[in-house]
C-alpha cells in the first residue's frame, strides 16, 4: 500500500457520496445495488438492533445496554485537551475552537438500566498484565484516543510505537505500554483487513480505484494479533470508494468503478466478504486466544452537500429517534445487518474452537449523535480544500462512551468466566 502517513486524512475522505440531504440519497444508489425486497426489509426490520446476545448472565442483572436513548448530563466529560495532552489535533475539537457545548453534555441511558461512569483504575486492574489492539481504520484509533484520555489521570503510558515501526508507520500502528499495570494499547491499522492495492493510473487520492483481494487477508494486522488478548475489530467508510473485488485471484466485481462488463456488485458485497476473511482468520490462528469484539459501524453525518463538496455537519444536539426516523438512514441499518450475519456466523465457528466473539453495537447510539464530529474544527483538513470531517468523533465527545461499554463488557465477561483469557 501506498498510502501516506496521514491516514487521518484520507480515512475522512473515504465517505458515502450522500447528496444535498441524506434522504435523497437511497433511491438511485438503491435501484442499482439492491433488489426491491430487500430494502423493504431494511426498513421493516430497522429499529431492531439486537441486544448483546452472548452474555447469558442470569445471576447478575442483564441488560442490553445499547437500547437506550441520549439523556441531558449536566456534568459533562471525563476529561478536556488540557488534561489530556494526547489526543490527535484532527479530534481535538476544543483546541480547535469549537464554539458550542452543548454536545459535551449528554449520557447514554440504556433503558433498562444505568451505564456505569467509567472508572479508569477498575479499568486498569481488568486489563493489567494484557494487550489490546483496534484492528481497522482511524474510528478504531479514534477509540483508542479516547481510552488513553479516559485513563490519563490514573496512568499515562509511554509511546513504543517506534519500537516496533517506523516514523512513518507509527501512526497506523501506534503503541502504548502502561508499566504500572503492564497494559499494551494499539492500533492495528488496516482499513480493508484484506490485502489490497492502488488500481488507478494517476496513483492514490481520496477517491481513486483500489483493488481488494477479498479472500486473502491483510498480513499487516493478521501477522501481529495473536500477541493480543482483546482484539475490537471494526471497518467503515473505506469500503465506500470506488473498489475492484478479487476472488481467488479473479476479478469477480466492483464498487461503483463504472467499467463495462465488470458486474458493480455494491460496497455491501466488498464490505461482507472482508469481514468473513478477517473473522476466519481471527478463528483460525492457531495462537490467537483473544476475546474479539467487533464494534460496529460508525456512520457519518455529512449533510448540505457531499462529503467532497463542501457537506458539513453543523449540528448541535442529538436527534431524536423520532427525527432519527424520519431521516432515514436506511443505508447504514443495511451495513449494520451485513457485518453482523457475518459476525453471527463467525461467533458460532469461534465457539466451537472455544474462542470469544462478542458484538458493541454503536451503530444506533451515533447515528442519533450528528452534532459529535469536528466537523470543520480539527486541524488536519486539507490546507486548500474546505473538507469537513463528519466520520471522526471530537474528544471529548459521544465516542468515550464506546469505552463505558468497553468497561461494562469486561466486567460482565469478568463474572461470567472469571477473566478466563
Ligand atoms: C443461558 O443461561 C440459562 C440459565 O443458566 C441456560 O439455561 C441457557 O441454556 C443459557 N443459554 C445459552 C445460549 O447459553
Ligand atoms: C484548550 O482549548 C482552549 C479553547 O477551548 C484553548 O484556549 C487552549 O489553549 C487549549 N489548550 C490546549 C493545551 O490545547
Ligand atoms: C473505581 O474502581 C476502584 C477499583 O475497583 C474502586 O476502588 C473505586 O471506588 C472506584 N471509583 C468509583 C468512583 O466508583
Ligand atoms: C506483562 O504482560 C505480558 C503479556 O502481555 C507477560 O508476558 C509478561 O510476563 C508480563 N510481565 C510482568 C512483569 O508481569
Ligand atoms: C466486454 O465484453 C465484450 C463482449 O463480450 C468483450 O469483447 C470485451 O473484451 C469485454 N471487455 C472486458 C474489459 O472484459
Ligand atoms: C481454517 O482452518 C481449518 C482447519 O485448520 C482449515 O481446514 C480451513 O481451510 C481454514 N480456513 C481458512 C479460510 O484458512
Ligand atoms: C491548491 O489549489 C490550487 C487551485 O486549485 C492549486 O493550484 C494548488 O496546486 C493547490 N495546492 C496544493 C498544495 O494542493
Amino acid at each position: 500500500m501506498k498510502f501516506q502517513a496521514n491516514e487521518v486524512l484520507n480515512g475522512k475522505y473515504m465517505t458515502l457520496n450522500i447528496p444535498k440531504h441524506v434522504v435523497l440519497l437511497p433511491f438511485s444508489l438503491l435501484l442499482i445495488i439492491l433488489p426491491f425486497s430487500l430494502m423493504r426489509n431494511s426498513h421493516e426490520s430497522y429499529p431492531q438492533i439486537s441486544p448483546v446476545s452472548n452474555l447469558n448472565n442470569t445471576e447478575t442483572k442483564e441488560c442490553n445496554i445499547f437500547s437506550g436513548r441520549w439523556i441531558p448530563y449536566p456534568e459533562g466529560p471525563y476529561y478536556n485537551n488540557e488534561t489530556c495532552p494526547l489526543m490527535l489535533d484532527a479530534q481535538n475539537c476544543l483546541k480547535s475552537g469549537r464554539p458550542d457545548r452543548e454536545y459535551l453534555h449528554w449520557r447514554w441511558k440504556p433503558d433498562d438500566c444505568q451505564l456505569p461512569l467509567f472508572n479508569a483504575t477498575q479499568f486498569l486492574n481488568r486489563v493489567r498484565g494484557k494487550k489490546m489492539a483496534f484492528v481497522g481504520d482511524s474510528v478504531g484509533r479514534n477509540q483508542m484516543q479516547s481510552l488513553v484520555c479516559l485513563l490519563n489521570h490514573v496512568s499515562q503510558p509511554e509511546d513504543i510505537s517506534l519500537k516496533y515501526t517506523s516514523v512513518l508507520e507509527s501512526i497506523r500502528f501506534k503503541q502504548y505500554f502502561y508499566a504500572d499495570y503492564n497494559f499494551t494499547i494499539g492500533t492495528l491499522w488496516s482499513p480493508y483487513f484484506v490485502r489490497n492495492s492502488d488500481a488507478d493510473p494517476n496513483g492514490h487520492s481520496r477517491n481513486s480505484i483500489m483493488k481488494l483481494y477479498l479472500d486473502e487477508v491483510d498480513e499487516t494486522w493478521a501477522n501481529k494479533v495473536e500477541d493480543f488478548d482483546i482484539v475490537i475489530i471494526s471497518a467503515g467508510q473505506w469500503f465506500f470508494r470506488p473498489l475492484l473485488f478479487y476472488e481467488k485471484g479473479q476479478l469477480v466485481g466492483c464498487n461503483k468503478c463504472g467499467i463495462e462488463n465488470v458486474t458493480d456488485l455494491g460496497f455491501y458485497y466488498g464490505y461482507r466478504m472482508a469481514f468473513r476473511t478477517a473473522f476466519i482468520t481471527l478463528t483460525n490462528l492457531t495462537r490467537y486466544k483473544g476475546v474479539t469484539i467487533l464494534r460496529t459501524f460508525s456512520p457519518s453525518h455529512f449533510e448540505n452537500g457531499d462529503w467532497n463538496k463542501g457537506g458539513n455537519c453543523v449540528r448541535t444536539k442529538p436527534y431524536t429517534k423520532e427525527e432519527m426516523k424520519l431521516l432515514d438512514f436506511w443505508y447504514v441499518m443495511e451495513i449494520y445487518r451485513t457485518q453482523v450475519q457475518e459476525f453471527k456466523a463467525a461467533q458460532k465457528e469461534a465457539t466451537k474452537r472455544g474462542l470469544e466473539f462478542l458484538k458493541m453495537d454503536t451503530t444506533e447510539i451515533m447515528l442519533l449523535r450528528p452534532d459529535g464530529h469536528p466537523n470543520n474544527y480539527g486541524h488536519s483538513k486539507d490546507k486548500n480544500v474546505t473538507l469537513n470531517d463528519c466520520v471522526h468523533w471530537c474528544l471529548p465527545g459521544p465516542v468515550d462512551t464506546w469505552n463505558e461499554f468497553l468497561l461494562y463488557m469486561l466486567n460482565m465477561k469478568r463474572e461470567k468466566s472469571a477473566w478466563k483469557l
